[in-house]
């Protein structure tokens, strides 16, 4: 029995760098004043075929579930996040700075970096429209890569704009319907053999292909990489115009983070969204929005290939691992008594385990070393006496059963 193609396990090791990853998202993003919300994993398929795009619309995971309704694993949350804010708008002060951790599942093929489902940060502001915001959130994004240990020299937020390419197309007098395919074509350049991108792009080709040469030019771009100087951010990115992004709601700034190495496909993307509330609802509510997205899985890849960042998530991985308390019952007669001052350690918070039968005494202070207990304390002969042994230096003391707890919390202070 196998998973399926493109699913993890997650064995303790995996799940303790996953939650290593989750915590830092958390606490940055809360650093930044952002609020935690969370919407259903199951979703009308409607929702994304409206306005997620062609790509994405190719790689949901959807069915017909038992009452007839078309449904979806969502492949994103930032439709959802749009309904939402649509239907709870009233309730909330803005701007609104939410940010979510969940679980996304596109049927994409498995590839390095890409799998069936993957956990991803979403950090979206709602009811901005000053280009603050947009400095805000790229500045968030690379602060939340900085907390793992990764520098402007791992690293890089290539920004560019969309309004750079729609005012070109206009320029152009292309229509606006064909304006998506084309943005697609544009975004895939980079990725792609010229001559399918010259297929897709036409009469076009070469003024699109001479722009990403010169790498454009916009006022809005140089005000955001001032905006992220001034925090003295402006290492960590760089003007690049290739960059149009695949969803189709985008309408202004967008962003992609790339390791500087190139080895991996993008860490995180985003952008603003100024359109997606007020067509979602139908017209109903009209808000400005922009936000990111950080995939879990390129960012382990990364976080696994900078020896720095490695250490810094071995270490507190470890750290998060280890219990504090092994107890070593030499004598089964000391079980019950042993087991009396578990339960109390346990109420005090501290991890203590213990051996649940019999086991010969050298094994269980090596069970009590494997698990990373800082101090072992054996219940035997000396009782009502027990012998607490700190591990790390090996230094043992005699404690009786009425003092044990408070020797323990000076040496575990
Ligand atoms: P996205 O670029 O499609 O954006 O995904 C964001 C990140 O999720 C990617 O940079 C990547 O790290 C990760 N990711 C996406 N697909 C996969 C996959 N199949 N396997 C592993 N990781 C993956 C969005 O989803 C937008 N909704 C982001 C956003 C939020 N825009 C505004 N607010």
């Amino acid at each position: 029995m196998q998973t399926l193609p493109g699913f993890r396990d997650f064995l303790p090791d995996q799940c303790a760098a996953r939650n290593y990853i989750f915590a830092r998202w958390r606490e940055v993003a809360r650093r930044y004043g952002f609020v935690e919300w969370e919407g259903p994993v199951l979703e009308p398929t409607e929702l994304y075929k409206k306005k997620s795009g062609a790509e994405i619309v190719d790689q949901l995971f959807n069915f017909t579930d038992k009452g007839e309704r078309e449904v979806a694993l969502r492949p994103e949350l930032t439709p959802t996040l749009a309904r939402v804010v649509a239907t709870h708008e009233r309730e909330f002060k803005k701007p609104l700075k939410w940010f979510s951790i969940g679980q996304f599942f596109r049927y994409e093929k498995q590839q390095r970096g890409r799998l069936r489902e993957h956990f991803q940060l979403n950090c979206d502001i709602i009811g901005e429209t000053d280009l603050a915001a947009d400095i805000e959130l790229v500045a968030l994004c690379i602060d939340i890569l900085c907390a793992f240990g990764l520098t402007e020299k791992d690293f890089v937020v290539r920004i560019s704009d969309r309004d750079f390419w729609t005012n070109f197309l206009r320029e152009k007098n292309v229509s606006p319907d064909r304006w998506e395919e084309l943005l697609q074509a544009i975004d895939k350049s980079g990725r792609e053999p010229r001559e399918k991108t010259a297929e897709k792009l036409g009469e076009l080709t070469d003024p699109v292909f001479a722009l990403l040469k010169s790498g454009g030019k916009s006022e809005k771009l140089d005000k955001v990489v001032d905006g992220l100087g001034i925090r003295g951010l402006a290492d960590f990115v760089a003007i690049d115009v290739g960059i149009v992004r695949g969803l189709a709601y985008y309408t202004g700034i967008v962003f992609e983070v790339f390791d500087r190495a190139g080895k991996f496909r993008a860490i995180a993307g985003g952008g603003r969204y100024d359109n997606l509330i007020q067509q979602l609802s139908d017209g109903a509510v009209s808000m400005p929005a922009l936000g990111f997205a950080m995939g879990d899985v390129v960012l382990g890849e990364v976080i696994k290939e900078i020896p720095r960042a490695n250490e810094a998530m071995q270490k507190a991985t470890a750290s998060d691992r280890n219990i504090d308390i092994y107890i070593v019952i030499a004598k089964e007669e000391r079980r019950a008594d042993a087991l009396t001052q578990i339960q109390q350690l346990r109420d005090r918070g501290y991890r203590v385990d213990y051996p649940l039968t019999t086991t010969k005494v050298a094994r269980q202070f090596q069970t009590a070393e494997d698990a990373g207990a800082s101090l072992a304390i054996l219940f035997g002969d000396e009782w009502p006496e027990v012998a607490v042994k700190n591990l790390a230096t090996g230094e043992q003391q005699l404690a009786s059963r009425d003092d044990f707890i408070s020797r323990v919390e000076a040496l575990l202070r």
